[in-house]
């Protein structure tokens, strides 16, 4: 047994929190296997005007507070995204605040963006070993903070110069008042102002792409007036979806009556379906990152069938260890050839109208 699988089912049986956080202590120490991410044509693909090696990323909430991202690099991902990050480092809700659903292979947490702080955060990305591996820094704000809009342009002005995107998280259920910023009115305040400081800037030499990050539990109305207000200012792409604070009638895990957002597999159909309502909202113009209940090649491929040019995933990297990236990418690879597509761009959305009218069970 290697010493990553011997840790990796250490982890296992400990309670979540302290399973993250020894996780993440391993990989500082760069205990970590090593699968390489240079994979088959078919896999590569130019998205965001870079190239990715392949479609899967290691998503937000992980390395929240960017210490092992170089590490990450290694388990053959293509892209990672830390955070999310907040101006000031802030310890988040009382423990307990993550839950296993063994039975559902799924997780409820309600962390509160625990992090140690962008001006930490920034210094450790300045230390960024691997140039190759694709990184985004997703960014927050303080709880309560009076002056969310501001904080936004300031956390953005920070990470920009070491992130290859942003995510601007706007849909996290365990910051209050947070996920009312997907509302029009408040949206576009917001985007009007990171528009306004981060593109008129004229000192800013670089500008990288920015994502929105949305929650699953918006109606096709709501998700209609975010694209449009997307599509009118200058955010490169979406991120569909962050967890669900609704609970699926069919959960079975004792814990599923903790308040939090829930991920994992009991998440994957109603993220996929807003994936895939977001995809035609959009009619291409912006491409799409996948993200829920993701868990296998299957699952992978149809984020990707339903609307997204790439995927990520979280929770099942903490049930299945970490050679899951390279596992998924090799049956996408056969998922693909099978398909007679050329390569991953040639499929995406091609199942969407199925995904955006499916009927999901609740
Ligand atoms: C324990 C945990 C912490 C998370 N923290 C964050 C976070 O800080 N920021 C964020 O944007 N998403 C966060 N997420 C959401 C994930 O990035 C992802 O959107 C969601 O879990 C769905 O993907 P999954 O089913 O593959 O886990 C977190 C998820 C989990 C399970």
């Amino acid at each position: 047994m290697t010493i990553t699988n011997f840790l990796f089912k250490i982890a296992r049986k400990l309670d979540p929190e302290r399973a993250h956080l020894l996780t993440i202590q391993a990989l500082k120490l760069g205990i970590t296997p090593r699968y390489s991410n240079n994979s088959d044509e078919v896999l590569t693909s130019e998205v965001f005007g870079m190239k990715f090696q392949n479609p899967m990323g290691l998503a937000a909430g992980f390395d929240k507070s960017a210490e092992a991202f170089n590490s990450i690099d290694k388990l053959g991902c293509g892209f990672v995204e830390v955070g999310t990050l907040t101006l000031k480092p802030q310890a988040g809700n009382e423990r307990p605040r993550v839950f296993r659903l063994e039975e559902d292979q799924a997780i409820i947490n309600r962390y509160g963006f625990n992090n140690d702080g962008l001006s930490c955060a920034v210094k450790r990305l300045s230390k960024r070993k691997n140039p190759a591996g694709i990184l985004g820094v997703n960014i927050g704000i303080n709880k309560n903070s009076p002056t969310p809009i501001s904080d936004y342009v300031e956390a953005l002005r920070l990470a920009s110069p070491l992130a290859d995107y942003i995510t601007i998280n706007i849909s996290s259920p365990n910051t209050p008042g947070l996920r009312d910023l997907q509302s029009s009115e408040k949206l576009e305040k917001l985007l009007g102002a990171i528009e306004k400081s981060y593109f008129e800037n004229e000192g800013q030499t670089f500008t990288p792409p920015i994502l929105l990050k949305i929650a699953p539990d918006l109606t096709e109305k709501e998700i209609k007036e975010i694209v449009q207000i997307a599509l009118k200012t200058s955010v490169s792409g979406l991120v569909v979806s962050n967890t669900t604070v609704t609970r699926p009638t069919l959960l079975k895990g004792y814990k599923k009556t903790e308040p939090g957002g829930l991920s994992g597999p009991p998440l994957f159909e109603l993220s996929t379906k807003k994936l895939a309502q977001t995809y035609l909202a959009c009619k291409g113009k912006i491409p799409l990152i996948g993200v829920g209940g993701v868990d296998s090649a299957e699952t992978a491929y149809a984020k990707i069938r339903a609307g997204a040019s790439l995927v990520q995933l979280y929770t099942a990297v903490t049930y299945r260890g970490p050679r899951l990236f390279k596992s998924i990418n090799d049956g996408l690879d056969l998922l693909i050839k099978n398909d007679n597509f050329r390569n991953v761009q040639d499929a995406v959305g091609i199942d969407a109208k199925y995904w955006a009218d499916k009927k999901i069970l609740d």
